[in-house]
C-alpha cells in the first residue's frame, strides 16, 4: 500500500530510473552484467541512485528494464541464502551490504521491450503511478550529481515556480552535441543569483554551431505529469528514437513552465569507461577503508605513466 502524496516530503512518490539500455560502450563486461550494476568501488550506480531517491523521500523506485537485464531487479530482492551464510560467519558489516539496497526504497519493474528511447521509456513509468502524484522524478544512472541532493533543490523550484525543473551544467562547446541543450529565457536577477533560470527551448544534441546554450542537461529531471501527454505526441528525433528531450521542447512551446537549476558541484558520467573509472577513483580515494591504499597506488600508476 502506497502512502498519500501528502506524506512524501518534496512531494515526490515515484522515481523512474531507465535502464534499459545494452551498455554497448561496456563491451564485452555488459555481455552478461547490466552496466548498471558495474560497482563505483564495491556499490553499484543505481544503488547510489537509489538512496538519492531515498533521501529525496520518494517511496518507490520504477526501474525500466530490457528483457534479460533482470540482474537489476535481482539486486533489489533478498538473498535468503547469501544472508543466512553471513550471518552464520558473524559478518555483520556484509550482511549489512546485502540488504541495504532492499531496504532503501520499494522497486516496481517495468519491462521496455524494445530500445525506442529515452522519451519511450520514461512514458512506460505512467502505468504504475497512483492517481495522486501529479509530478515524476526521472533519474539517469549513468549520471552521478555530486554532492547528492541536487533534486530537492530542484524540489523547492517546482515548489516555487510550478512546472518542470531540471538539472544543468555548463559544458564545453565542442560537448554540447552529446546533450539535451537549454534555451534560456530573459535574465530576472533574482534567480539567477541562486543559479535557476527559465528555460524557453530545448534541443537533444544539437550539433556545436546550432547549440542555443552551453548548459545541458545532467540526468536528474522532475517533470509535471503533463509530460506523458506530451510522449504520446512526440515523433522519433534524434538517433531515430523517442528523446524526453522533445516532450519538453513540446511542453515548454505549450507555454508550460520549465525552469533549469545550474548544479555547480561535480558530476560523473557512469556511462562509459573514461567517464566510470574516474568515478570509480574519485569515490575510492575517499573511501574508509581503502582510500590511503587506492591513493597511493593512483599516484604510483601516474607517476609511472608520466615518466
Ligand atoms: C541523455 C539525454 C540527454 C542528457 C543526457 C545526460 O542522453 O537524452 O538529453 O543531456 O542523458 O546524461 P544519453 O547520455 O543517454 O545519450
Amino acid at each position: 500500500m502506497s502512502l498519500p502524496i501528502a506524506q512524501h516530503q518534496n512531494a515526490v512518490k515515484t522515481v523512474v530510473v531507465p535502464a534499459a539500455g545494452m551498455g554497448t560502450r561496456f563491451l564485452p563486461a555488459t555481455k552478461t552484467i547490466p552496466k548498471e550494476l558495474l560497482p563505483v568501488v564495491d556499490t553499484p550506480g543505481i544503488e547510489l541512485v537509489a538512496k538519492e531517491a531515498a533521501d529525496l523521500g520518494a517511496s518507490q523506485l520504477a526501474i525500466i528494464t530490457a528483457p534479460n537485464k533482470d540482474g537489476i531487479l535481482k539486486h533489489f530482492e533478498a538473498f535468503p541464502e547469501l544472508e543466512a551464510t553471513l550471518e552464520a560467519r558473524g559478518k555483520t558489516d556484509q550482511l549489512n551490504k546485502v540488504r541495504a539496497a532492499r531496504e532503501l526504497i520499494a522497486t516496481v519493474p517495468v519491462v521496455q521491450e524494445k530500445p525506442l528511447g529515452l522519451g519511450h521509456a520514461v512514458g512506460l513509468a505512467e502505468s504504475v503511478l497512483d492517481d495522486d502524484e501529479d509530478v515524476v522524478a526521472v533519474m539517469l544512472p549513468d549520471d552521478l550529481v555530486l554532492p547528492f541532493g541536487v533534486t530537492e533543490r530542484m524540489a523547492e523550484v517546482r515548489a516555487k515556480f510550478g512546472g518542470s525543473v531540471l538539472a544543468a551544467i555548463e559544458v564545453a562547446e565542442d560537448e554540447v552535441s552529446s546533450y539535451g541543450v537549454f534555451e534560456l529565457g530573459e535574465l530576472d536577477a533574482e534567480s539567477e543569483n541562486e543559479g535557476i533560470r527559465r528555460v524557453v527551448g530545448m534541443v537533444e544534441k544539437p550539433a556545436p554551431e546550432d547549440a542555443p546554450s552551453r548548459f545541458a542537461a545532467t540526468g536528474r529531471y522532475l517533470l509535471d505529469r503533463a509530460i506523458f501527454d506530451a510522449l504520446r505526441r512526440i515523433e522519433p528525433g534524434a538517433g531515430g528514437e523517442l528523446q524526453l528531450t522533445d516532450a519538453i521542447a513540446l511542453l515548454i512551446e505549450e507555454g508550460h513552465p520549465v525552469h533549469i537549476v545550474v548544479h555547480e558541484g561535480k558530476r560523473h558520467d557512469l556511462g562509459n569507461p573514461a567517464g566510470y573509472i574516474p568515478a570509480v577513483v574519485y569515490f575510492g580515494l575517499r573511501h574508509a577503508e581503502y582510500g590511503s591504499k587506492i591513493h597511493r597506488a593512483v599516484k604510483e600508476i601516474i607517476a609511472e605513466f608520466e615518466s
